[in-house]
């Protein structure tokens, strides 16, 4: 556009102006849909090359713990291709990744902590070439082995903690929660094995770093915390942070994975680029990504209950232990969080909750979807099944009875009071939707019929609370600018891992410019852009950066609307902006391109910048007591299993999700967030696996040949999904709800279910020590246990 063509009204007396076509709230595809699944959209690995580039591949400790004396840098010299070998010495700033803790080195400095940490960078003309060399890493470091720590209740025991333990203790009752369990009618202990998770983004860990001609770095990154990255590799190179550029376009997948972890990879590509002046890529495989990052914390837990007839819970008791690996990473916001959601649904009295972080030598574990929510919550729908159990009541009327509800009852025992609770309207609705009295009968009916194939129902709420737990993180930044065609860019400080995120924010701002949502694109996530963003984590991705944008978008509409009521001479307040026009009351109207033109020659700035930090939020580190929360999130599901109970092999027969996203944003995004996080949800509790090898220390399931992530076959064909009607009860962008994580614990239906199947398989009132993940082997422990003559005494694993 040369020279903006003058703008014109349109004749005086035309009809009322059209409806306006709403664009927020519909079910609109995702931005990149196309690009997906034409396999057109690029990662980071797709970027064209500049000539020069080289690459890096990491040396890996063959050794859980050891001592570090030195490597044959020469022999790694004298590899095809090799160019270059780094070690923790050219670091020439901080040899650190911990985002909270500096405890965490990018390559090993003498000690080494677990078997897969990065020890050397090789660099080279081809990633195969580095790979080869890297390979050699058992041969080429000197090493004297130490005894490693693989057991995290032998850590726990030892003491040996990456952060001081944390106590979250409330008590109505005047003798504290020890005398509210002792006056229990009814008490039950017993204790809980979950496993892990990997995360399976399938883009893989990559950076990518491009020198500037003044020193300065471009690093393209898969990451969901471009400004993390830019400041740890401004730490580790000693650079201001404004040489460091760092840009992401998309991720295949973040998952948590790459909140943190993401880290390490982009210093070292970018320590190798700084040192060569050359651009390298560090892309490690998949094997590789398994050994050396972290992932969902596996917990034990042991818990003692005091219950009433009714299976109400008056006192509960539970020592939490999160596998947090060989340092902090993000653990204690994970285990704070763990401890924020034990509670779950339901009115706790007197509880007290013990979480410790124990130190083994192992990969350091870190964000994973809910991000220690789901572990908290499981451990009491587990306690509750088992009090359940031991009525003889089902679970889903103990449920019920311990729901949140008014008054002294709806207290956490954080101190945050739940006033948004829509648990009961949404149970009733998907109890009817499910039809789960009949089908209840109709599978003990059908149990009874079957001596070796055993179906299980289960239902399961979720209330999940929404915000950083660390306050500071609850802000976001947006940039939005008009161009004089009418085109609208959107940058903002959230990251697109597929999610859905741009296509939110964009939906956001064409509704408040009255556009069409294809006149509105997001950029790539840019920290040149928006400075110091927070990472795209707790599911606050589009609360936060669409709210930011909906200020800026608001800063631009009052400037436009301005411009077209001087020309017509209407208060600016009576303007509106829909449909692709700015619209006077008595219906004259000027196209949106016009306008922009018109307010560019009136010399009205075309770009607006806006800013949004969470209201209201307040948090206690010491006494972890406040309002960490901005509001919850609900949602609940019922899911059926058929248990063969020879071979441990089961399916899942059908599942019915219902789930709050307040007034939904864009429902076919939150439908497949709401899916795909139920079945990310179900395979962490059955087949997903992690096992370390007991002495060696190595993670023995690291690909996909040995860890079985769910498939499109494991998703039954009766999935029925809707989302509840509802509003936020607090001011979020058009009263929304996060949608990203808080249904993955809609997947604890289907572990239940198989705890009632197996149960259905022993005596009346049995209880199913099964552990997580139920994979067929530990669905045939349970069973034996169930079916042998003299069940244990505890229940629990
Ligand atoms: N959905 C897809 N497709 N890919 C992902 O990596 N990450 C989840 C969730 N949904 C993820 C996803 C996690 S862990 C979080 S915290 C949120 O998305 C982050 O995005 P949001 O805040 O925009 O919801
Ligand atoms: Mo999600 S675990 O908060 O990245």
């Amino acid at each position: 556009m040369s020279t903006p063509t003058a703008p014109r009204n349109t004749p005086q007396t035309p009809p009322a102006p059209p409806e306006a076509t709403p664009v927020v709230g519909q079910p609109l595809p995702h931005e990149s849909a196309t690009l997906h699944v034409t396999g057109r959209a690029a990662y980071c690995d797709d970027l064209p090359e500049p000539v020069g580039t080289l690459h890096a591949a990491l040396g890996l400790s063959p050794v859980a713990h050891g001592r570090l004396h030195g490597l044959d840098r020469e022999r790694l010299l004298a590899q095809p291709g090799v160019v270059a070998v780094f070690t923790a010495a050219d670091l020439p700033g901080e040899n650190n990744v911990g985002p909270i803790l500096h405890d965490d080195p990018i390559l090993a400095d003498g000690t080494l902590r677990y078997l897969g940490q990065p020890v050397f960078a090789v660099v080279a003309h081809s990633r195969e070439a580095a790979r080869r060399a890297a390979a050699l890493a058992s041969q080429v470091l000197h090493i004297e082995p130490l005894p490693a720590q693989l057991d995290l209740r032998a850590a726990h025991a030892a003491q040996d903690w990456v952060v001081p333990p944390m106590h979250l203790t409330r008590a109505t009752h005047p003798g504290g929660v020890d005398q509210a369990l002792a006056e229990a009618p009814h008490q039950l202990t017993g204790h809980f094995s979950l496993g892990g998770q990997e995360q399976f983004y399938l883009e893989g860990q990559i950076s990518f770093a491009l020198p500037q001609d003044d020193g300065g770095l471009l690093l393209h990154c898969s990451t969901q915390h471009p400004s993390e990255m830019q400041a740890l590799v401004g730490h580790a190179l000693g650079l201001p942070l404004h040489a460091v550029q760092v840009s992401c376009r998309r991720m295949g997948g973040g998952f948590g994975g790459k909140e943190s972890q993401s880290a390490l990879f982009a210093c070292v590509a970018a320590l190798a680029a700084q040192r060569l002046n050359r651009p390298v890529k560090l892309r490690p495989d998949r094997d590789d990504d398994f050994l050396i990052t972290g992932r969902r914390h596996g917990f034990e837990f042991d818990w003692t209950a005091g219950f009433d007839d009714q299976g109400r819970l008056l006192a509960l008791e539970i020592t939490l232990l999160g596998q947090a690996g060989h340092s902090a990473d993000l653990s204690p916001p994970v285990m704070t969080r763990a401890l924020c959601h034990v509670d779950n649904a339901y009115w706790l009295p007197n509880v007290a909750l013990h979480g410790y972080l124990p130190r083994t030598h192992t990969q350091s574990n870190t964000a994973f979807r809910g991000f220690g929510g789901p572990q908290g919550a499981l451990v009491t729908e587990v306690i509750l099944d088992t009090v359940a159990r031991h009525l003889g009541l089902d679970p889903l009327a103990v449920r019920q009875a311990n729901y949140y509800g008014v008054g002294e009852r709806h207290l956490t025992p954080y101190g945050q009071p739940v006033v948004d609770n829509v648990l009961e309207p949404l149970t009733n609705e998907l109890l009817t939707s499910s039809a789960y009295a009949r089908r209840r009968a109709e599978i003990a009916a059908f149990n009874v019929g079957s001596p070796w194939v055993k179906r299980g129902l289960a239902f399961s709420p979720v209330k999940f609370g929404i915000s950083f737990n660390v306050n500071h993180y609850n802000q976001a930044g947006a940039l939005v600018h008009c161009y004089l065609d009418g085109s609208v860019l959107v940058n903002h400080g959230g990251t697109e891992m597929g999610q859905g995120l741009n296509t939110k924010v964009a939906q956001v701002v064409a509704h408040t410019l009255g556009l069409r949502l294809d006149q509105v694109r997001c950029s790539a996530t840019d920290t040149s852009k928006v400075a110091n963003t927070s990472a795209t984590a707790a599911s606050t991705g589009a609360d936060l950066n669409g709210k930011a944008a909906q200020v800026a978008a608001l800063a631009l509409r009052e400037r436009l609307c301005a411009v077209a009521a001087q020309g017509w001479g209407v208060p600016a307040s009576e303007v509106q902006l829909h449909s692709g026009h700015a619209w006077a009351p008595d219906g004259r109207h000027l196209a949106w391109a016009l306008l922009v033109q018109q307010a560019y020659l009136a010399r009205v700035q075309l770009w607006a910048d806006g800013f949004y930090a969470t209201p209201g939020l307040h948090w206690d580190r010491q006494t972890l007591t406040g309002r960490p929360f901005y509001y919850f999130a609900y949602g609940a599901a019922v899911s059926e299993v058929e248990l063969d109970t020879l071979t441990g092999e089961w399916t899942l027969r059908r599942a019915d999700l219902l789930h709050d996203v307040g007034a939904s944003l864009n429902p076919a995004l939150d439908i497949g967030q709401v899916e795909g996080a139920f079945v990310q949800g179900m395979g962490w509790l059955t087949s997903e696996e992690l096992v370390w090898h007991p002495v060696s220390g190595k993670l023995l399931t690291h690909a996909p040949s040995t860890y079985k992530i769910p498939t499109a076959g494991d998703v039954p064909d009766a999935l029925h999904t809707r989302l509840f009607q509802n509003r936020n009860a607090e001011d979020t962008v058009h009263r929304s709800k996060a949608v990203g994580e808080p249904p993955l614990l809609l997947g604890f239906s289907v572990f239940l279910a198989l705890r009632d199947a197996v149960a259905a398989a022993g005596p009346a009132g049995c209880q199913p020590p099964l552990r997580a993940p139920a994979t067929p082997e530990s669905l045939l422990n349970a069973l034996d246990a169930v079916r042998s003559p003299a069940p244990p005494a505890a229940p629990g694993v």
